[in-house]
């Protein structure tokens, strides 16, 4: 906590309240919630080291977690904060995000007066925990330039609304999540630079695959358990994106469809395929083919294009070289490919 802040302590023992230059501001809760991060030590050492503070004058670091969706990352930053014991405040940010969400928000009472709502980022600032700003890559760049101090060497963000300027705590530490898709912003350089490392947050190995979902999951059948980690670790391999959460997801939907009607319970298999296809699609029953369209279309090691393919589709039997790409895929198919 800041010296020269007036605190203000509720019930729970957490500041409720905090007046800084004269401005009182509500400050948010922080999040709990029970976040085991299962496997992958690494990551998780690299994310602590990075807030390790060596010196009175050494800075801590704020990386940026990658990873595709739903493969833990925010996980990772929770259980990161857990392990060092300190408050968590996540901040969800969208393409809406303005910088006084992001710091300070007027509120108007009921008896028509003013008061001031610190963000989780604020509140993480001011009581020296951690703040993940999840899925920061969302958040445009007017957004961004109001926490360029904070990221580096002065540790303060100005809040334009309360008139104020607030200083980080020396306990004050914070991560990023970023996801890879089209609904992203560009983020400038400048903040780019400030958010470092980048740690990547990879999919988890077979035994992680069955340890994560056993966590979440503790009362799935092995047998149930088995299917949907050897589906996942068959997309892992085949480079496509279900994640531990499309796991996850699809177990918990085919474990309340069997317990459904005790009298008529559905058969397992059924109940899982039906899951697999409703959470994730028609085109998750055939991974081998959900790969091959895929690397066609990202060009990755598929045929370069010819000027036949201009007019007809690589299925099309009129393709002039269809027989040249009929033998590709035929070489790309392990003997051992299975059907889900
Ligand atoms: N190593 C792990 N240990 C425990 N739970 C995990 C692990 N990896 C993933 N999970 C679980 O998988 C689900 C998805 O994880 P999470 O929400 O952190 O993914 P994400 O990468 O942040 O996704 P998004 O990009 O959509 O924000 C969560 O329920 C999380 O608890
Ligand atoms: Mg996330």
């Amino acid at each position: 906590m800041t010296k020269n802040d007036d605190v203000r302590e509720n019930e729970s023992g957490r500041p409720s309240h905090v007046e800084i230059d004269g401005v009182r501001l509500k400050l948010a809760q922080p999040f709990s919630s029970p976040g085991q991060w299962i496997g992958q030590r690494e990551i998780l050492s690299q994310l602590l080291a990075c807030w390790i503070s060596l010196d009175e004058a050494d800075l801590p670091l704020t990386p940026r977690l990658v990873g595709s969706p739903g493969v833990g990352k925010t996980q990772l930053a929770i259980a990161a904060a857990l392990a060092q014991q300190r408050p968590l405040y996540i901040y969800q940010c969208t393409a809406d995000t303005r910088p006084e969400d992001l710091l300070v928000t007027p509120v108007l009472s009921q008896h028509g007066e003013i008061s001031y709502h610190a963000s989780p980022l604020v509140t993480a600032m001011v009581c020296g925990g951690v703040c993940v700003l999840d899925e920061g890559n969302r958040m445009n760049e007017k957004s961004w330039a109001s926490l360029a101090p904070l990221l580096d060497n002065r540790r303060y963000v100005e809040s334009i609304v309360a008139g104020i300027t607030i200083h980080a705590d020396r306990e004050f530490r914070a991560a990023v999540t970023m996801n890879q898709d089209e609904s992203t912003f560009e983020i400038p350089d400048y903040i780019m630079s400030r958010l470092q490392p980048t740690l990547s947050v990879g999919f988890p190995s077979k035994q992680d695959e069955m340890a994560i979902l056993q966590y979440h999951l503790p009362f799935a059948e092995p047998e149930m358990l088995a299917m949907t980690v050897e589906f996942l670790q068959r997309s892992h391999e085949l480079k496509l994106d279900f994640s531990p959460r499309d796991g996850i997801n699809l177990l918990r939907f085919a474990l309340k469809r069997i317990a459904q009607d005790p009298t008529h319970p559905v058969g397992r298999d059924q109940a899982w395929q039906e899951a697999l296809e409703k959470c994730l699609g028609d085109e998750a029953v055939d991974l081998e083919s959900l790969a091959q369209r895929r690397r066609r279309t990202l060009g990755g090691d598929a045929v370069p294009l010819g000027l036949a393919d201009l007019f007809f589709d690589p299925d099309d039997p009129m393709h002039p070289d269809r027989d040249e790409l009929d033998q590709i895929d035929d070489l790309d198919d392990d003997d051992d490919d299975i059907e889900y």
